[in-house]
């Protein structure tokens, strides 16, 4: 059985996740392990002979929201690619130390990046749906590739993706439509609806509300609220009100004279921003620095 398709004829219920195996990487190994979130462990990425990040520890847990703050240049987004194997995609780029997602080391020998990257999905700075395809189209990418070709399970995935990003009523009769001829908020919204049509475990968001005005903001805002309970969603914001706002924890990162990232401190929201640990938090969090 894969995780990525519903069977035909089959009711599925639009706003709650499906049942999934605790390791939806490696689902054989692990069937009855909790969902114990993603665990980074002394995890050091380099482009090159430059490391961008240094010894990062911190656990990432299930169905929450964990946002990842700090300068610009610190890491964020390397940090992010390196949870779902996307930076070793850029030539001369590597990581050490350990990434898991729900006891599964995600940098494995057995474990096929393409996978993870389906398990642990990512969205994007700037919208970017697939320019030559339909809102439809745009929705099923991922599950075509996976081989799906049923038309109802395709018509019953893109409303259920489409309802679960919050699109699903302002498109519905266009669904034929380009994904780029929508509005730059209904753009991440449908990415978002891409990310989840696969059934992902957890959803990294790198700044996705930065190319957006405050009420698609808002919109994406209350999205993550509401997909909080079915997926793991790491967000990475330079805005500190919306990292108040939406997550449960925050991790403020920043860097050294060598320009290596590090984790500062990690700790429950409103306990970072009102009263951190470390006097770098601090600063940075009362606008201070950075
Ligand atoms: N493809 C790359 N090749 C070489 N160096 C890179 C590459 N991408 C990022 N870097 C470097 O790695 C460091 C971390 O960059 P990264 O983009 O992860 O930071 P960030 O915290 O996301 O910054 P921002 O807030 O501006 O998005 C920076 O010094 C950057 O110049
Ligand atoms: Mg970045």
């Amino acid at each position: 059985m894969t995780v990525t398709e519903p069977r035909p004829g089959m009711a599925q219920p639009v706003m709650l996740a499906p049942a999934r195996a605790a390791s939806a990487i490696e689902p054989e190994l692990r069937p009855l392990s909790p969902n114990e979130g993603l665990r980074i462990d002394d995890l050091n990425a380099f482009y090159g002979s430059f490391r961008a990040l240094r010894d990062v520890t911190l656990q990432v847990r299930p169905r929450s929201v964990t946002a990842f703050i700090g300068p610009s240049g610190c890491g964020k987004s390397t940090l992010l690619r390196s949870l779902n194997r996307m930076h070793e995609r850029v030539p001369g780029a590597r990581v050490q130390g350990k990434v898991e997602l729900d006891g599964v080391d995600v940098y494995g020998p057995a474990i096929n990046p393409v996978r993870v990257r389906r398990v642990i999905g990512m969205v994007f700075q700037k919208p970017n749906p697939f320019p030559a395809m339909s809102i439809y189209d745009n929705v099923v990418a991922g599950l075509r590739l996976s081989g799906t070709r049923d038309r109802r399970v395709l018509d019953e995935a893109v409303e259920r993706g489409l309802t679960r990003a919050a699109l699903w009523s302002e498109v519905k009769d266009k669904l034929r439509q380009p994904g780029t001829s929508l509005s730059g908020g209904q753009q991440q919204r449908l990415c978002i609806a891409r990310t989840i049509a696969v059934e992902p475990e957890v959803i990294l968001m790198d700044e996705p509300c930065s190319a957006l005005d405050p009420r698609a903001t808002l919109r994406i805002e209350e999205l993550i609220t509401e997909l909080r309970t079915a997926f793991t969603i790491v967000i990475v914001t330079h805005n500190m009100q919306q990292a108040a706002r939406v997550s449960d924890e925050t991790a403020f990162f920043t860097m050294d004279d060598d320009r290596a990232g590090y984790l500062v401190e990690m700790a429950p929201t409103t306990t970072l921003f009102t009263n951190p640990t470390q006097p770098l938090t601090e600063d940075y969090v009362s606008g201070r620095f950075g």
